[in-house]
């Protein structure tokens, strides 16, 4: 490994060995993981749990009073504690478990923003937002004859908040932003967003899913109004995720979905709806993908967020370094507070070229527009190449990249 001083305790080969999936050779080579923006791996604990669940006690929850259903349901419900001390929320039924971030922010659209957006009030987001926190608005605008406006973005990927406070107004009714962008890493500075967004009335949701296993995300002191976030990106299952409501929000909404569960009584002249959470919970979830959430977010407290952030912020600083050493190499995406996330071009070369040459040296990598089409064409671009770092990663790891990138690049005439 070249020089890079380590600041945080964390003893990395030991949690790699926690990783099953990082122990393989991929076209002959290890494997060197670098898409956990797309997804992170999951430490053996959380496979046990899925292994657990359905071998030892598979279950309806809420429904039957048998054992294996209350045990399935006692361990469905030690997600929702453990989702509510992870983001500090004061009551763990403002935890609404839901299939990821996406079908968060559209469940929000759909339930708050039909029953509060009313023609020309307006939305705001950023120029930097993946398509989940896009396309849920547009569909509300279009249905409701609002407007989205949306906070411009800077060359080295950051919004300015004279400009965010430039198109906050009355009209204002909804603030959905990125915690962290997914496609440059950039972190929002969400606290001062909330706070103005707040003092017209808006309400504010903010996506984590990017940031959710990286960054201390607490929902009271944020005093943000809506969180969403995924499992599959914090070391967790696929399929699942969260989302963070006001509880006296949550409580004026209308339900998402009908079906079982979300219901008191059903006749058919009349239904009465759940109390929250049940109320945004139709039909059978994914309960074993739920469970074994409870074991990635242990994992992580384990670990412990600080110390996660200061070794993900020496990968990023060791990588930047090299990375802008490399001629034809450029950086998309240089804000000054960043997650883990590296996006970058090189001159002459179109993405998946390069994505393919990584890959034939077993290094994993993200090409292409991110979900991120807008932010894409603000920079001209049809894309970048993505390397994303999680915890188990290594300063040895972008040495490999460093030397693949050279070896690429001095190829080009
Ligand atoms: N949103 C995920 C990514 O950024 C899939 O790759």
């Amino acid at each position: 490994m070249e020089a890079a001083i380590k600041q945080s305790s964390l003893d990395i080969d030991a949690i790699r060995a926690q990783f099953p999936v990082l122990d393989q050779e991929v076209n002959g080579y290890p494997l060197t993981y670098f898409d956990n923006a797309a997804t992170s791996q999951k430490p053996i604990r959380v496979i046990e749990a899925l292994n657990q669940y359905y071998s030892a006690y598979n279950s309806n929850i809420h429904r039957g009073v048998h054992s294996l259903a209350e045990k399935a349901t006692n361990a469905y419900e030690a997600t929702r504690v453990s989702l509510q001390k992870f983001i500090n929320s004061g009551q763990k039924e403002e935890i609404i478990f839901t299939k990821g971030t996406s079908e968060s922010i559209n469940l929000v659209a759909a339930t708050y923003g039909r029953q509060n957006i009313a023609k020309g009030d307006e939305i705001i987001i950023t120029g930097l937002e993946h398509h989940s926190n896009i396309v849920p608005w547009q569909m509300l605008c279009e249905e409701k004859e609002a407007v989205l406006k949306v906070v411009p973005i800077s060359d080295k990927g950051e919004i300015d908040l004279e400009d965010f406070n430039a198109l906050l107004s009355d009209k204002t009714k909804i603030v959905s932003v990125a915690f962290a962008s997914n496609a440059l890493g950039t972190i929002n500075p969400v606290k001062e967003i909330i706070e103005a967004a707040h003092k017209v009335g808006a309400v504010v949701l903010l996506d984590s899913a990017q940031a959710v296993a990286h960054l201390e995300v607490d929902v009271q002191s944020l005093d943000c109004d809506f969180l969403a976030a995924s499992a599959h990106k914090m070391y967790g299952p696929t399929g699942v995720g969260f989302l963070y409501g006001k509880q006296h929000l949550l409580e004026e909404m209308p339900p998402y979905q009908g079906g079982g569960e979300m219901i008191k009584e059903v006749t058919f002249e009349k239904t009465t709806y759940n109390d929250i959470p049940f109320k945004f919970e139709a039909g059978t979830p994914n309960i074993a993908d739920i469970i074994a959430l409870n074991e990635a977010i242990g994992f992580i407290n384990d670990l412990g967020k600080e110390n996660i952030r200061i070794y993900e912020d020496e990968l990023l600083k060791y990588a930047t370094e090299k990375l802008e050493a490399i001629d034809k190499v450029k950086l998309i995406g240089t804000a000054k507070h960043k997650v883990g996330v590296l996006s970058f071009i090189i001159e002459g070369m179109h993405p998946f070229d390069v994505g393919m040459m990584l890959d034939a040296r077993g290094i994993a990598v993200r090409t292409g527009h991110h979900c991120t089409m807008p932010l894409m064409q603000r920079f001209e671009l049809e894309g970048t190449i993505r390397a994303s770092f999680a915890v188990y990663n290594t300063f040895e790891e972008i040495d490999t990249m460093v030397a693949s990138l050279q070896k690429i690049t001095s190829r080009i005439k």
